[in-house]
């Protein structure tokens, strides 16, 4: 069963084969670990599988909380964890204060647009870009 915890600096050299670049990461959770951020990590059976981070202040939409670099290593996807992830940061925010939270997604991601659809996310701004 997957478990959601804090990102911790064995967990980075599995979910560098994300394909997320290691500087990346490690900016992510030096910003965790300074308190900017939240850094959550799936793990199961001791192997970080997926990732999420949430930025607490100046992210892509004014003061509410931002959730960014979502990700769930392919051969684990499609079993919730993608899901379990995103509940879990919401839960945080809750309990943070926030009544909402914003995050950012290509209009040609098919598998994050369900997922947010799902989770109940709406479609506030829309870049022409
Ligand atoms: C988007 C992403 C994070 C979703 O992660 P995930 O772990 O696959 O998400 P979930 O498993 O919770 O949901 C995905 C699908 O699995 C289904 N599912 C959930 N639990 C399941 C289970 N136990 N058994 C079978 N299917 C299940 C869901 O219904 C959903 O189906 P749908 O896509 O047809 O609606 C993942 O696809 C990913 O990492 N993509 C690449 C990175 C990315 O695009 N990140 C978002 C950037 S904005």
């Amino acid at each position: 069963m997957p478990t959601i915890r804090a990102a911790a600096d064995d967990d980075l050299s599995a979910l560098g084969t994300a394909g997320i670049g290691a500087d990346r990461l490690q900016r992510r959770l030096h910003l965790a670990k300074s308190g900017e951020e939240t850094f959550l990590v799936a793990e199961v059976d001791g192997h970080a599988v997926g990732m999420l981070s949430v930025r607490w202040s100046g992210g892509c939409d004014g003061g509410r909380p931002w959730l960014y670099g979502g990700e769930v290593l392919p051969q684990w996807r499609n079993r919730g964890i993608g899901t379990l992830l995103w509940n879990e940061a919401e839960r945080i925010a809750r309990r943070r204060g926030a009544v909402q939270v914003s995050l950012d997604v290509e209009r040609a991601n098919g598998a994050a647009r369900r997922l947010y659809e799902r989770l109940g996310y709406v479609i506030m701004r829309k870049d022409l870009a």
